[in-house]
């Protein structure tokens, strides 16, 4: 039994889309969220910039004391996982390696659309990663730099969020699986299923970290990783600028009042 928080990291309130998937898959765990509200948006930066905000953000959750890090942001996970592995001796986990390995076990899917940040995209990173255990798929390949600076802003179900997720789409024809690459998106996602067949299966990231993290507790090598068996939930949000729309997006998603989601701030 390791009853250590779990540490999760975005560059904003993307990540709370996991944090819900977590909080209701594996309710005995606690986790300590850190959202860099303050050097929102990690999309538009360089990889350089992207391994030292990451880095920062681990740190933070070390020093809370975290059993693993869960890097709840697409654009941290593309640009700088492998290099933040190398340096911490805790389990770290990013949103793409679980995705694929649900996506390699699904033959039926064939043509795929990833829809991410700028840089994400540019990192080429999903797509390398898929072909990699899937070299027969298709896969379309489409930035929406505006869809997450437009979830901060809480802007995911007005008549502007409609036309820009449509606008985004164009690019994205007839797909047997959408993969939401950027944690903010499954915000939009009402929006997304409007542009795709009713049969097209939407990704939703946090649904598949939650079950990554439930078999890791179950299996047995995860010695390092154990369950929590505490019942008092001592789950905190850090946020590094509390100045901003956070507590009112994260209210909506966790389907809480505002009063009850406390946030502190983090000094980095
Ligand atoms: N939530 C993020 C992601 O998954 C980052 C969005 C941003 O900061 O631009 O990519």
């Amino acid at each position: 039994m390791d009853n250590r928080p779990i540490g999760m990291f975005d560059s904003g309130v993307g990540g709370i889309t996991i944090y819900k998937e977590v909080r209701e898959k594996l309710p005995m765990e606690d986790i300590i969220y850190l959202g860099d509200t303050k050097r929102f948006p990690y999309g538009s930066k360089s990889k350089e910039s992207i391994i030292n905000l990451t880095k920062n953000g681990i740190e933070f959750l070390l020093r809370k004391n975290v059993k693993a890090v869960i890097i709840a942001c697409g654009t941290a996970t593309s640009q700088a996982l492998e290099e933040v592995k190398k340096l911490y001796n805790i389990p770290i986990i990013g949103i793409i390696e679980p995705t694929v390995n649900y996506i390699s076990s699904n033959k039926k899917i064939k043509k795929i659309g990833v829809v991410a940040t700028s840089g994400t995209i540019k990192s080429n990173c999903w797509e390398t990663s898929l072909l990699k255990v899937r070299p027969d798929l298709k896969i379309i390949n489409k930035a929406c730099p505006l869809l997450a600076p437009m979830a901060e802003e809480g802007w995911t179900d007005n008549e502007i969020a409609k036309l820009t997720v449509h606008e985004y789409m164009k690019d994205v024809h007839d797909v047997d699986s959408l993969i939401l690459g950027c944690t903010h998106y499954p915000l939009f996602m009402e929006l997304f299923k409007n542009e795709v067949r009713k049969d097209t299966e939407i990704i939703n990231t946090g649904n598949v970290i939650a079950d990554y993290l439930e078999k890791m507790f179950s299996s047995k090598e995860a010695k390092s990783f154990e369950k929590n068996t505490c019942k008092e939930d001592k789950s905190q949000i850090y946020l590094t600028d509390i100045e901003c729309n956070f507590v009112n997006v994260a209210q909506r998603l966790l389907g809480k009042n505002k009063q009850d989601i406390h946030t502190f701030l983090a000094k980095i």
